[in-house]
């Protein structure tokens, strides 16, 4: 059992400053257990948000040191022994109070998300699909929406005003599995992906795949395949002219 301090940020949408508390950790801890030893000990009404401790509900995102990740799955021993902690709120989002956030902008940027489209002619129960095509969306499938990787896209991380034209990376993975699902009869996902969700704005820093918990390969498998989709919709001509003969 060692002693250590921890800065914790304190306020709500007016403002606030850093908290500091020194907290007995115990071999094994993470850091969601110190924060609910201050809460037990030092500051009931500390605000934090979590559910499962167990990295499968996407609840406890926040910054440690500057770093996005989930606090019941960030080991105190990552951190040398003596060194202070910092503890803060998802940045990109709005403070509700100390460590909470208000991440409904992920919400709304999924409901403009069209939704998964059979063929007309297929009943339920008659769905069928290869294996390959299965394991592709089941990676996508991991997500807990966590937002962590939304949290530190710096397209809106660092420009408030792009929140409207970008969706974000936890978004382009939808798209990407609903682009590449045999069973999804809408023909304009890349479209939509490109005009209306902002995939255009993403430049590839690979930020949200380094702070997936769940390592979903978010730029490689979902981000660069659309992007790739896209351009060969715009730009081989025989797709294009395709589509102008066989779309309404
Ligand atoms: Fe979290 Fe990864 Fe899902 Fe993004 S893609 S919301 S980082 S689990
Ligand atoms: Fe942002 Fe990820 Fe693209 S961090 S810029 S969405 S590669
Ligand atoms: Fe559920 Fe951390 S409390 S992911």
């Amino acid at each position: 059992m060692s002693t250590r301090t921890f800065r914790v940020w304190r306020g709500d949408a007016d403002g606030g400053d850093f908290a500091e508390f020194d907290v007995e950790e115990n071999e094994g801890e993470v850091i969601l257990d110190v924060v609910h030893r201050i809460q037990a000990e030092q500051a009931p009404d500390l605000a934090v948000r979590w559910n499962c401790k167990a990295g499968k509900c996407g609840s406890c995102s926040a910054e440690v040191n500057g770093m996005p990740r989930l606090m019941c799955m960030t080991r105190m021993n990552l951190f040398e022994e003596g060194q202070t902690v910092t503890i803060t709120p998802l940045r990109t989002f709005p403070v509700v109070r100390d460590l909470v956030t208000d991440v409904s902008f992920n919400y709304a940027k999924a409901r403009e998300m069209p939704a998964f489209s059979p063929p007309a002619d297929l009943k339920p129960g008659e769905y069928r699909m290869s294996q390959v095509d299965v394991e592709r969306s089941q990676e996508f499938r991991k997500c807990i929406e966590c937002f962590l990787c939304q949290n530190t896209c710096h397209v809106v991380r660092d420009h408030e005003d792009n929140k409207e034209p970008f969706s974000g990376p936890r978004l382009f993975i939808r798209a990407a599995e609903l682009d590449m699902h045999p069973l999804d009869a809408r023909e304009d996902r890349r479209e939509a992906a490109q005009d209306e969700q902002g995939l255009g704005l993403c430049n590839i820093t690979k930020c949200c795949t380094e702070v997936c918990p769940e390592h979903i390969k978010i730029t490689d498998n979902a981000i660069i395949p659309m992007k790739e989709r896209v351009a060969g919709d715009r730009y081989d001509p025989l797709v294009w002219l395709g589509r102008k003969i066989f779309r309404k």
